[in-house]
């Protein structure tokens, strides 16, 4: 399968690295607005996963793995122009955090790709919605999201309450990373509001389910604690799933008391199991 990367961000880099490891899926090309310079570097030195094993140089317009896989570079804002039909894409992996709504997927269906995933939840009610262990897309559909990362860690947990116990009232508290556009103080927001958030709590709750989240100082991890039943044993068992991540390792994710956190297990996992 011939697969793109749109936005070569935290998520579309690390998209990039677990790619080069997939026989079946060939990355042909990607496309960001920044110099490919910069983007070089930004691969090859991270601070979170470290130096990449693999080499990567510059050559016109395309980003050269061990002097032999070429990915072709493209600065274009608008999908519609990217050329996707004439090198014979399949699959477009949607990562720049800014195009989520159906219109603006549905330009990378008509600039030539059969099937793109977004990174993030969509916008509208009209692009399903996919957390792996916990449903399967549509067989028809050429759109499907990943859901937030937060839906992510949580998901599968609840998923394996409702089966085996049921839930009757949910509360959870999610830890996450800071991201690449939060400032750790105020300052100015295009929504008009205090732009920030960086080390910020944001909480909300709704009907009988309640939730807060709280950004925390690190680069990586995201966990939820929910409520107190200890359940990794069926989580593991049910899903195969893992939670947490840190520094390319991942970690068994365990459900703990109230507010006190997913605890780290020994022995990292498989790197296959890597979630973001
Ligand atoms: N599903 C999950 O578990 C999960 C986890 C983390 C992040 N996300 C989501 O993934 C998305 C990306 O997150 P991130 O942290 O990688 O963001 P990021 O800001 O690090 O990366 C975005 C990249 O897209 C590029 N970009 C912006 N507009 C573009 C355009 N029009 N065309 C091409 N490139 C463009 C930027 O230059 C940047 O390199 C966000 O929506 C985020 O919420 C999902």
């Amino acid at each position: 399968m011939r697969v793109a990367i749109n936005g070569l961000g935290r998520i579309g880099r690390a998209a990039f690295k677990i790619l080069m490891d997939e026989p079946d899926l060939e990355l042909v090309a990607a496309n960001d607005l920044i110099s490919l310079d910069n983007l070089a570097y930004l691969i090859r030195y991270d601070t979170v996963y470290g130096r990449y094993h693999r080499r990567i140089s510059v050559e016109e317009g395309a980003l050269v793995v061990d002097d032999k896989h070429r990915v072709q570079l493209f600065s274009e804002r608008d999908p519609a122009t990217l050329p996707w039909k004439e090198l014979g894409i399949d699959l477009v992996f949607e990562c720049t955090g800014v195009l989520k709504t159906e219109v603006d997927l549905k330009k990378h269906i008509a600039a030539g790709a059969s099937f793109v995933i977004l990174s993030s939840p969509p916008r509208g009610e009209e692009i399903g919605v996919v957390v792996h262990g916990v449903n399967r897309p549509d067989g028809t559909a050429q759109i499907i999201s990943c859901a937030s990362c937060t839906t992510n860690s949580i998901a599968p947990v609840v998923e394996v309450m409702q089966r085996r116990i049921g839930v009757e009232r949910a509360n959870m508290t999610t830890g996450h990373a800071y991201t690449a556009s939060q400032s750790r103080v105020d300052g100015a927001s295009s929504t008009g509001r205090r732009g920030g958030g960086a080390a910020a709590t944001a909480a909300h709750a709704r009907g009988r389910d309640g939730g807060s989240g709280d950004r925390v100082w690190v680069e990586q991890v995201a966990n939820v604690a929910t409520v107190r039943d200890a359940l990794a044993g069926l989580q593991r068992a049910d899903l195969g799933y893992r939670t947490l991540e840190f520094r390319g390792d991942v970690y068994d994710g365990e459900v703990g008391p109230l507010a006190q956190g997913a605890q780290l297990s020994a022995e990292p996992a498989p790197r296959h199991h890597r979630t973001t």
